[in-house]
């Protein structure tokens, strides 16, 4: 099966007032697609950092990270906004939506770089709202909504793109047990039905139980 993750020896530092933090030392793992991996560990264990590379947010010091067998280091900065629309959809910790624009808008905004005409962008954006439960707060601004709703937000603003690859930085972190419930059968009907592979942080033992492979972190290292 093709990897449509592979992460070899990635190791990541920061400074801080002159200490120096270890988030990730060594970590390698590689994900098929498709498939669900949770990425576990307490807080502070280098999840959040992991989840940023994947991203090209930031780089490792050392190691490299490979999304559909091409090497994210050797992606121009001129061709990261490419990479990030078309092959990945993120879900941020904090959501990091955009607080002037409603919900509705939030998500037409990941289809701006697509040629589409405006009803089609609102099509698009009220069935990934619709999808997660949201389509009732279209006009709403994240100011007006529950942690809850704008997690959910920040969730179909990830997957209306339809992307092979999703990126969820503790999806279930503010949704109640329902909520939580129907998004976890919303990842493992589009690992199934459509083939998106996700890759979820998360402290959610549900999450870890779905999943089909889960990579612990402590410290910055993999544990067993
Ligand atoms: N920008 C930064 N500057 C300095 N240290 C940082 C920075 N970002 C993260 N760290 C440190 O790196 C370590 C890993 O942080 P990270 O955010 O990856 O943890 P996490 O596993 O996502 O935690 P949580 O479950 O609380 O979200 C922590 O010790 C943190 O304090
Ligand atoms: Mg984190």
């Amino acid at each position: 099966m093709a990897a449509i993750l592979e992460v070899d020896a990635v190791s990541k530092h920061y400074l801080r007032g002159g200490e120096r933090i270890v988030a990730l030392d060594q970590v390698s793992f590689r994900i098929d697609q498709p498939s669900v991996t949770a990425i576990a560990g307490p807080s502070g264990s280098g999840k959040s950092t992991l989840l940023g590379m994947l991203a090209r947010f930031d780089r490792p010091d050392s190691g490299s990270i490979s999304v559909d067998g091409e090497r994210l280091d050797l992606i121009a900065e001129t061709q990261l906004d490419q990479y990030r629309n078309r092959k990945l959809g993120f879900v941020f910790q904090q959501f990091n939506l955009v607080g002037t624009l409603t919900a509705q808008e939030n998500v037409e905004l990941a289809l701006s770089p697509q040629a589409l005409s405006p009803s089609e962008r609102s099509r698009r954006a009220v069935a990934a709202l619709e999808m997660v439960g949201m389509d009732h707060r279209l006009k709403h601004e994240p100011s007006e909504l529950s942690g809850g709703q704008q997690q959910r937000v920040a969730i179909a603003r990830a997957l209306v793109n339809r992307p092979s690859l999703v990126i969820a930085d503790e999806p279930t972190g503010n949704l109640d047990g329902k909520t939580a419930q129907q998004l976890l059968e919303l990842i493992d009907n589009l690992n199934r039905q459509v083939g998106t592979t996700f890759v979820i942080a998360t402290h959610d033992q549900r999450v870890m139980e779905m999943a089909h492979g889960v990579v612990r972190l402590a410290d910055g290292r993999q544990v067993a």
